[in-house]
């Protein structure tokens, strides 16, 4: 790892250059909402087929964007857009120049660990790392990494849809500077999204009030005490939110949360959340084995129109 102290770049300002892993539903949308902001971005995945799909995402989204904020030269505004974002599989080339990297891959420790381990050795010193993680423990990816890159790592949780969602949760684990954590809020408020913080402790503050929520909604339609449909419809018109809990799955993914709940069985054994709330659920199981992972598939509780 080349360039300079270890004081520079993590300071006000000085993020330009954010490098995304992760072409998915989240990286795309933090890649996008980066270009919007006038951000540098190197878009990162480990083939083509699936950088194509982030960019098909991208500009699925910027063509809703673009009708509110240029609707006189859509086309221009997508092209300013998409002149911000490069795309590369090469992870090495991919960190060389980031000032910032926003992890968003499969939510499992040990990929994740495996891909911070090496970027740890291409990027620069004053590069921060940061992991948008639903719901696995930040101080344990940062330990994948040296000391000094550990001062230097957060939690950054984005909210899907990521260009409509104003949420960014940041974590601090017990090793991340003032520095850094300073340095993320402002990118965080230079892209236009409104910071919390919050401890490294499991689902931060939205999933460990979302997620069994969402279980426990499967586990009634389970018990057939009611339908996706009318459980949904209760919510939304009861509760008032915008998405009922089944519609909401559709949308985040059945794999991940399912990858979310087997993850906190584990700290569960360890006494950190409580074993109720992550019991396994059969008929999730069941519908993620069968490819029925939500609106990415095509098919969830609901198929896609
Ligand atoms: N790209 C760009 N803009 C989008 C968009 C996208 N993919 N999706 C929605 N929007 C914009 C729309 O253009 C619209 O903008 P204006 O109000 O300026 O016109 C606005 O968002 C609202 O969209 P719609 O009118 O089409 O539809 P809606 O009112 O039903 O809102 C929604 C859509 C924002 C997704 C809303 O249904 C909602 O808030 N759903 C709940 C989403 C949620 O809870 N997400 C969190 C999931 S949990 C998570 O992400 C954490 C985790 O770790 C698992
Ligand atoms: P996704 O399945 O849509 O995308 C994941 C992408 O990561 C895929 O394109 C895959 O090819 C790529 N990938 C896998 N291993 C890689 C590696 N080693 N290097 C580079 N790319 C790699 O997943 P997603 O929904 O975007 O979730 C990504 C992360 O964001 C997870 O940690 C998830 O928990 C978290 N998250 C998800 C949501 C949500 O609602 N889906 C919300 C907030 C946070």
């Amino acid at each position: 790892s080349a360039s300079g102290s270890s004081s520079t770049t993590g300071a006000a300002g000085g993020v330009k250059r954010l490098t995304v892993f992760g072409a998915g539903l989240m990286g795309a949308g933090i890649a996008q909402v980066g270009a919007q902001n006038g951000l540098k971005i190197v878009l990162s995945d480990v083939t083509d087929q699936a950088l194509q799909n982030g960019l098909n995402i991208i500009t699925k989204s910027l063509s809703r964007v673009a009708k509110k904020a240029q609707p006189d030269d859509i086309e221009g505004f997508t092209k300013t857009v998409m002149s911000n974002i490069e795309t590369t599989t090469d992870a090495a080339k991919a960190v060389e120049e980031a000032d910032l990297v926003v992890e968003a891959i499969i939510e499992s420790l040990k990929v994740k660990r495996d891909l911070f381990g090496f970027l740890d050795t291409k990027a620069k010193d004053s590069c921060i790392f940061a992991t948008n993680t639903s719901s696995l423990s930040v101080t344990e990816i940062a330990e994948a990494c040296g000391n000094e890159r550990q001062a230097r790592f957060a939690g950054l949780h984005f909210f899907n849809p990521v260009p409509a969602m104003k949420l960014v949760e940041i974590i601090r684990t017990p090793q991340t500077s003032d520095e850094t954590y300073n340095a993320l809020r402002e990118v965080t408020l230079k892209m236009g999204k409104a910071p919390v913080t919050c401890k490294d402790t499991p689902g931060f503050i939205v999933n460990r009030l979302l997620v069994p929520y969402m279980l426990e909604a499967i586990r009634m339609v389970e018990r057939g005490d009611a339908t996706p449909e009318d459980v949904d419809q209760a919510m939304e018109l009861g509760a008032g939110y915008p998405m009922g809990p089944f519609k909401l799955l559709d949308f985040v993914g059945l794999d991940t949360t399912s990858y979310i709940a087997s993850g906190w069985r584990e700290k569960a054994e360890q006494g950190v959340i409580s074993k109720e709330l992550v019991e396994p659920i059969p008929m999730m199981e069941e519908m993620v084995k069968s490819g029925r992972l939500g609106r990415k598939s095509g098919k969830g509780f609901y198929e896609v129109s």
